[in-house]
């Protein structure tokens, strides 16, 4: 990796977050002798952009260091190549190919019906448009049964461009999340109400309301931290118990839901927009109606086609 490393900045002189290098991916792959079967196998610092073979700056910032200096952290999903490239150019500091496609995108009830093929999918698509942020990737329900399997996940997520990794679970997944940090991804964890558990739970309920739920997540938040985690996802914590768990760890907290005391926020983008209209969670203040755009848009070009424009 540290030659691959070095043969990199030789190539890309100018200090740039990416550079162009070759209009022949495979010749130059070969070069570096990172070859395989697909570009996506050869490192997630390679990946093809527009046709081009491009090196991607890692998005990976000193988020403990932010925390420390009380910089807070802007996270969003991105499930394609436009999105993740709008919101790159935004200035975001973590894009997430969150499991929430399945809702937002693909019409599923909940998360737990997405599959790996389908997080592979679109993480290459969103990986094609991201040049500054990290790329953090979700690990679907079951793909992370035991530590084998998660780090197999894992290496085939950053194969398809995510840059880290993300799973549901705190204490009860320290041998998954050591499996993955020990394989060398990067790893954000994700406590609180978990979606991929939704229908145990009976529904997508807050949590930190009793002493018993406010010890599991700080257990939790120590947990995942010591299994190596850069920073972790609060999903509808508690505002006062979120400000608890933030104060307990050194690494980020990243919240949804969860108050404005974490070290950092994250939410589905369509509900940012508005491009989820059907439902939008009470926590999201919309800044944008797109889904209305999309209609006035539509409905212009019927009446335009139809010749019933006035
Ligand atoms: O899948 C997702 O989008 C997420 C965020 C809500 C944190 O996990």
């Amino acid at each position: 990796m540290r030659i691959f490393k070095k043969r990199r900045e030789d190539t890309c002189a100018v200090q740039s977050t990416s550079c162009e290098i070759s209009k022949s991916p495979f010749l130059f792959a070969t070069a570096l002798g990172v070859g395989g079967a697909s570009p996506h196998r050869f490192s997630p610092q390679l990946a093809l952009s527009n046709g081009q073979l491009i090196f991607r700056a890692s998005g990976m910032k000193d988020f403990r260091q932010m925390k420390q200096r009380g910089e807070k952290i802007t996270a969003l999903t991105a499930y394609d190549y436009p999105t993740a490239r709008l919101l790159d150019e935004s200035g975001i500091d973590i894009i997430l190919v969150g499991d929430s496609v399945g809702m937002v995108v693909l019409g599923y009830l909940d998360t737990t019906d997405v599959t790996l093929d389908e997080m592979l999918h679109h993480t290459r698509a969103a990986a094609r448009g991201v040049k500054q942020a990290l790329l953090v990737a979700d690990m679907p329900i079951h793909t992370y049964d035991t530590p084998v399997q998660a780090a197999e996940t894992a290496r085939k997520l950053v194969d398809a461009g995510a840059q880290a990794v993300k799973l549901e679970g705190g204490l009860s997944h320290v041998a998954q999340i050591a499996a993955i940090t020990h394989a060398g991804i990067p790893f954000m964890a994700h406590i609180g109400m978990l979606p991929q558990h939704v229908r145990e739970q009976g529904g997508y309920r807050i949590k930190g309301r009793t002493q018993m739920e406010v010890e599991a997540l700080l257990e939790d938040a120590r947990a995942v931290e010591d299994a190596g985690a850069f920073s972790v996802v609060l999903e509808i914590v508690l505002t006062d118990v979120a400000k608890q768990i933030t104060n307990a760890i050194r690494i980020p907290t990243i919240g949804i839901g969860s108050g404005e005391h974490c070290d950092g926020q994250i939410l589905v983008t369509h509900d940012l927009i508005g491009l989820f209209p059907w439902f939008t969670p009470k926590f999201v203040s919309p800044e944008a109606r797109v889904a209305e755009e999309i209609r006035r848009a539509a409905r212009a070009f019927i009446e335009r086609t139809r010749g019933t424009a006035g």
